[in-house]
């Protein structure tokens, strides 16, 4: 609990229409989209500018209050949970796009912007902003910064880190400082733009951002791909690439998780036929309609090596938005039938099978129903597990120690625990399977010198001892 002083100071700052310390603001703030974890933070913050966060970091870094800085909340490693109580920092209220420099492109703007009302906005001026996490209707682009996020067109286009080029950021001891400037070549000491990329609001809040533009691809083609086998579809995911080509998308869903989307999204005009295990979903963009249309030919010939079943192309921009949100909305759909567990597992892509396999035994050894979809052509596999009885990984032992057994496998795959959802407090136990004493301890010194009382994010991404 905090004492009314300093609630009282913090409505000085912020003024007190922002500051929150009711049951139903704390219950809506106390947990994200990370399985069913929940924890009551003392007070919810709502500041509008990096001043008023500058203040209320000073307040909280000499009164050691855990802060935990929040987006819009649909995190999946948990790094916007208030495990520890305390302040939770919301961005949602700097939520303005500063300029479009269209001379430049780029964009500058604040941490509280929907991504896709920024990718629109930018998409007005023929400008293209690609990385597109599947919750982008709704997600803040400062949480996909904090996360590195990725989703469908990173396998192309890169994630999050590959387009940020300057940061505002308010330090936990409450200083304001920009990270680099607004260039695309930046050779100038050490990069901490980068490092401020995927820190999990570990080392300061990002309070206006740089964002580097592309110009807009003018066409796209989108195909469904059946396969008789999930591990024939892994297969092919590397052989269209050693073939010669990028997809602007390559996405995999196991049978069992179309199924449930589309009864969830109540789309029945995917065909689905008898002995299908799983799908890709290839898009190719471009400026080149004809060579598109090619290249898909070309990529659809390669696969009938594969135990493929008929190809469904989507025809108009409906079909394929029909498409798209059955994936987007996978996550959401397998989580409420009851697949609460989900990882982010990466693997080099040719090593795709064998961690689909690697995962279906360990389903079968320790009795756990399994799906997988994700973004095939990064390598980049979801895994929703669902065990009886178990609603949380987080403070499980079994739980624990079976994914403790998957992440080894993923390791020698020569892979790593996260892709694009971030370590945040559920995968923190699984680090020491990735990084020794001496990888770790050099994070945990970065840590120091940007928060030394350890008050943002504390216990987030690693413990400090
Ligand atoms: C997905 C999100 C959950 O790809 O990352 O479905
Ligand atoms: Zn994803």
């Amino acid at each position: 609990m905090l004492s009314t002083e300093l609630i009282q100071q913090f409505k000085t700052i912020v003024n007190e229409k922002y500051v929150f310390a009711d049951e139903e603001t704390l219950q809506i703030y106390s947990h994200d989209e990370t399985e069913k974890l929940s924890y009551l933070p003392s007070v919810v913050l709502k500041p509008r500018t990096a001043e008023e966060i500058s203040a209320i970091l000073k307040l909280c870094n000499e009164h050691k209050i855990p802060v935990t800085p929040r987006g819009a909340g649909t995190g999946l490693s948990g790094g916007a949970l208030p495990d520890l109580g305390g302040v939770v920092l919301s961005t949602e209220r700097m939520n303005q796009i500063i300029e479009i420099d269209e001379r430049n492109l780029q964009v500058i703007t604040e941490p509280g912007v929907i991504t896709e009302e920024l990718q629109n906005a930018v998409k007005e001026k023929n400008l293209f902003y690609p990385p597109d996490p599947q919750s982008k209707g709704s997600c803040f682009i400062g949480g996909n910064i904090a996360e590195n996020s990725g989703g469908p067109k990173a396998v192309k286009y890169g994630t999050v880190k590959d387009y940020v080029l300057n940061l505002e950021v308010v330090l936990p001891t409450g200083e304001i400082i920009w990270t680099g400037v607004n260039v695309i070549k930046n050779a100038t000491g050490y990069n901490l733009t980068q490092l401020i990329v995927g820190s999990e609001g570990t080392l300061g809040i990002v309070t206006k951002i740089v964002l580097r533009l592309i110009p807009l691809p003018k066409y796209d083609l989108l195909m469904l791909v059946p396969f008789r086998s999930v591990e024939k579809a892994g297969e092919a995911v590397s052989a269209i690439f050693r073939a010669g080509f990028t997809p602007s998308a390559l996405e995999l869903v196991e049978i069992n998780a179309l199924k449930i989307t589309s009864d969830y999204v109540e789309n029945k005009s995917i065909p689905v036929h008898d002995g299908i295990a799983a799908h890709l979903i290839i898009e190719t963009d471009g400026n080149n309609q004809d060579v598109l249309m090619q290249e898909m030919e070309a990529i659809a010939t390669l696969l009938e090596g594969y135990d493929t079943e008929e190809i469904f192309f989507a025809e108009d921009a409906q079909q394929k938005e029909e498409l798209w949100k059955l994936r987007r909305k996978t996550a959401e759909a397998v989580k409420l039938k009851g697949y609460t567990i989900e990882e982010d597992t990466v693997v080099p892509r040719a090593e795709l099978p064998a961690l689909i396999n690697g995962v279906k035994a360990l389903g079968i050894q320790h009795n756990f129903d399994v799906v997988c979809y994700g973004h095939a052509g990064d390598g980049n596999l979801h895994i929703r597990i669902h065990k009886e009885g178990v609603p949380n990984s987080y403070g499980n032992a079994e739980m624990t120690s079976i994914l403790a057994e998957l992440f080894k496998l993923v390791k020698t795959l020569r892979g790593t625990i996260s892709a694009e959802h971030g370590i945040g407090l559920i995968q923190k136990t699984y680090m020491p399977i990735m990084f020794n004493d001496m990888q770790l301890n050099l994070m945990r010194g970065i840590k120091k010198v940007f928060d030394p009382n350890n008050i943002l994010n504390a216990g987030k991404v690693f413990d400090m001892a």
